[in-house]
């Protein structure tokens, strides 16, 4: 009887991405890469799940055998109102969700996110001695949202806002309550001025978009250039930052260092460079063989 009451109070190590659709997720190539690496037992899979099923599945994840999960597009807001209020502190300034664990201390079922912080700590490892005080983030989407709050929060930074639409990014101002400038697209070049850290968080220049057409020239030369566009690795931006000598980061280790975090919390194991440099060489793999 005490056997089969530990092996019930562990609980399967069962995780999943849940996401609609979720076939293109990498998140399984990461996850279980580490669970190998480690000798841990335990999988990571794909959870296709409609919006109406949302609220449900993640009321019914342990049932279902699932000691945590990633909440990834279109359900990251809809996964933060479903688990409000165990919610950490970045998913409550962000509203956002995108990843589910099991307290061990209270046994709740809880929602934070990552998203914020696997961008900040990839920039730290990419530029150690990094030390910028003025960011300009390019676009107002969901990343944009993680991004500006992190720079604000954990880097300190003044955050210049730029968007196509100054409408969207006022909104996520007031609902992130943060305190960035918005600047028009047209005043781009002003914004650019004197910024120690660029980041594109658009879809521009990612394969089969329009590139991000902006004069890089207002920056100064110790200047770091940031793409969380990751497909292709080096976008047009990153191509044009490197032939004018700069600092350039590509976003695919935002992807990667977002996931370590979930990882520690459902496996019990602290992921290290070399795990993520092991995941990251699959990835990239996966992405030259995918663009031909
Ligand atoms: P995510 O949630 O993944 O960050 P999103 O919500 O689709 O993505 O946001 C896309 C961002 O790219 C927005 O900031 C969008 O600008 P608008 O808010 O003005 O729509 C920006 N974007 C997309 N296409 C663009 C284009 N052709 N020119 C300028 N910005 C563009």
């Amino acid at each position: 009887m005490a056997e089969t009451h530990s092996i019930i109070s562990v609980g399967p190590r069962k995780v999943c991405v849940i996401g609609w659709p979720v076939d293109h997720s990498r998140s399984p190539m990461i996850h279980n890469t580490w669970l190998k690496r480690h000798g841990l037992e335990g999988e990571y899979t794909k959870l296709p799940v409609e919006p109406a099923e949302l609220a449900d599945t993640l009321r019914f994840l342990p049932n279902l055998g699932f000691r945590g999960a990633n909440v990834t597009v279109p359900h990251k807001e809809a996964a933060f109102e479903a688990l409000a209020p165990f919610v950490d502190p970045p998913a409550e300034r962000l509203q956002a969700v995108n990843t589910i664990y099991r307290d061990p201390d209270t046994g709740e079922i809880r929602g934070t996110n990552t998203d914020g912080i696997g961008f900040w700590t990839h920039l730290k490892k990419s530029v150690p001695d990094f030390s910028g005080k003025t960011a300009v983030v390019i676009g107002a989407g969901g990343a944009a949202r993680a991004i500006v709050d992190v720079l604000e929060t954990e880097g300190r930074m003044k955050v210049r806002l730029v968007n196509r639409s100054m409408a969207r990014a006022a909104s996520l101002v007031a609902d992130i309550e943060a305190k960035a400038m918005v600047y028009d697209w047209r005043q781009m070049p002003k914004a650019l001025e004197g910024a120690d850290l660029v980041v594109n968080t658009t879809s521009l220049g990612m394969k089969g978009q329009a590139d991000l057409d902006i004069d890089l020239s207002p920056l100064p030369a110790s200047a770091v250039v940031y793409d969380i566009v990751y497909v292709p690795l080096e976008t047009p931006l990153l191509r044009q930052a490197r032939d004018r000598g700069l600092a350039t980061v590509d976003g695919l280790g935002m992807l990667l260092w977002q996931a370590a975090p979930g990882f520690a919390r459902w496996f019990g194991v602290e992921v290290t460079e070399d795990d993520v440099a092991a995941a990251r060489s699959l990835i990239e793999d996966d992405l030259k063989k995918e663009q031909g």
